[in-house]
């Protein structure tokens, strides 16, 4: 009788042993080893890209190619992340929390380009026919050449991706998909290479877009071995907070487009909308007139500009640490703030706490913000204010110089669209515009002074 491999798998990241460890060397998880049984598997000619390994040099000047294929989903914002649609023969990996709409997405995602006479296969691994026909009533998706596949074994979809030769395959989820040629069991980090490896060459070989739906750990990576992210074409990031109805879709790496560009959605009962002026909805939640703590920054998501509102609060610590609290903001870059502004400013912050939140759930983790947040921290510490019509644009360097920021006149714009008058700026970004009135500083003590007046009472 043949002898049965094993080896033992870190579930976090993938790293093989031939025994079992306690603690991944590679990751330091504790207590994530899980023996895998490993068939023979034959080799194939094939590279998981899909390249021959009989292939020759060439010089790149005599490589020709047709035109880069690219299909509109209908759906701006998923148009906008991927770079201008999804090209043909590509992998793309959609990633999110549970429940936050990634199922609904594809789905109408298949609807629309049905609607472009586009063949689409919607492998459902983890509901029923009836459950997707559920819920594209909801959607209000009916289409011809949108076909349901409930089936969780590789070799089946693959017969099928065959048997009807669609445009476009989903596969709802990587997680829930099993290979016949590895005996672990759905979801072990083995089977989600090999589903993956598989779906890749079926993309190459074919010329076929697949979108693979992936879950998320409890940490918010993707579940799986790291080296998944590596094999497909674009990573997409599907975000929200839970108690909100808009969803971000972020894409981290994408082969043929810009990354770090997002998409903004709102969820309704009757699926996932684009959300055209952003700022309206980030925005409208601010507190009318000018108070004590709220300073409005200018962010760079990707190539669009976003207008969203720093809010702090200060107060004197009951406790012999002083508390810092973040939401939004990075905890480590707030904190280098405070250090600039008790140093270069002289606000003394030792015994206060320190809260700053950005409204409207989303992060900011752009350097531009940086003055923004301290003059929110700066303007509740000192109870003034910051006029409710400036928005406040620069990066704050360790001795208090304000630094540049890229895409400046793009940022100016979508000001003056939501309608503010004056903008504090970096000195290095000076510009002049006859829509808004600029201010240009060099140090953070000059903007503060620029730009901060008396609270009402
Ligand atoms: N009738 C409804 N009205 C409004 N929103 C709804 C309705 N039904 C579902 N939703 C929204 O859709 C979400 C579920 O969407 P979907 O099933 O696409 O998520 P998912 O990311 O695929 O989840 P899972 O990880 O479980 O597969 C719910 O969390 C809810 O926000
Ligand atoms: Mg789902």
């Amino acid at each position: 009788m043949a002898k049965v491999k094993s080896k033992w798998i870190c579930q976090s990241c993938g790293y093989e042993t031939a025994g079992y460890l306690g603690k991944c060397p590679e990751c330091g998880t504790w207590g994530s080893f899980v023996e895998e049984v490993q068939n023979s598997i034959k080799p194939t000619n094939v590279s998981p890209q899909g390249i021959m390994n009989d292939t020759k040099p060439t010089l790149l000047s005599d490589i020709h190619v047709g035109e880069e294929v690219r299909v509109s989903t209908n759906i701006p914002e998923f148009d906008r992340i991927l770079g201008g649609g999804l090209v043909q023969g590509s992998l793309v990996l959609i990633a999110g929390d549970p429940g936050i709409g990634k199922s609904t997405i594809l789905l109408q995602t298949g609807g629309e380009l049905c609607k472009n006479n586009k063949k689409v296969l919607y492998v459902s691994a983890e509901e029923s026919a009836s459950q997707v026909k559920l819920r594209s009533e909801r959607l209000g998706i009916n289409s011809d050449s949108l076909y349901i596949y409930p089936q969780i074994n590789m070799e089946n979809i693959r017969a099928e991706i065959e048997n009807i030769n669609p445009d476009v395959v989903v596969v709802d989820s990587i997680q829930a998909i099993y290979s016949q040629t590895i005996s672990s069991s759905a979801g072990s980090v083995s089977q989600i290479r090999e589903c993956c490896n598989i779906l890749m060459q079926i993309a190459k070989n074919k010329n076929i877009t697949v979108i693979i739906i992936g879950h998320v750990t409890k940490d918010g990576s993707i579940a799986g071995p790291k080296v998944l992210e590596h094999m497909v074409d674009t990573v997409i990031y599907f975000e929200g907070d839970k108690y909100k109805s808009y969803r971000i879709l972020r894409s981290m790496k994408n082969r043929f487009g810009n990354t770090s560009e997002v998409g903004i959605f709102e969820m309704n009962s009757d699926g996932l909308h684009c959300v055209t002026n952003p700022n309206e909805l980030f925005l409208n939640e601010r507190s009318q007139g000018s108070i004590p703590g709220s300073a409005i920054v200018v962010t760079n998501e990707g190539t669009r500009p976003l207008l969203v509102e720093i809010q702090a609060l200060v107060g004197t610590t009951p406790y012999p640490t002083p508390r810092r609290v973040t939401n939004g903001v990075d905890t480590s870059r707030l904190l280098q703030i405070l250090a600039v502004l008790e140093k270069r400013v002289g606000l003394n912050l030792s015994k206060q706490d320190v809260y700053v939140n950005v409204m409207g759930g989303i992060e900011v983790d752009e350097p531009s913000a940086d003055l923004g947040i301290a003059l929110a921290v700066a303007t509740c510490a000192r109870d003034v204010v910051v006029d409710s019509q400036t928005v406040i644009i620069g990066e704050i360097g360790l001795s208090g110089e304000i630094h540049p920021v890229q895409n400046i006149e793009k940022r100016l714009n979508e000001a003056v669209l939501s309608g503010f008058k004056k903008a504090i700026i970096p000195y290095a970004n000076k510009i002049t515009s006859d829509k808004i009135e600029i201010v240009p500083v060099k140090r953070l003590i000059d903007a503060i002074s620029a730009c901060v007046c008396p609270a009402e009472k």
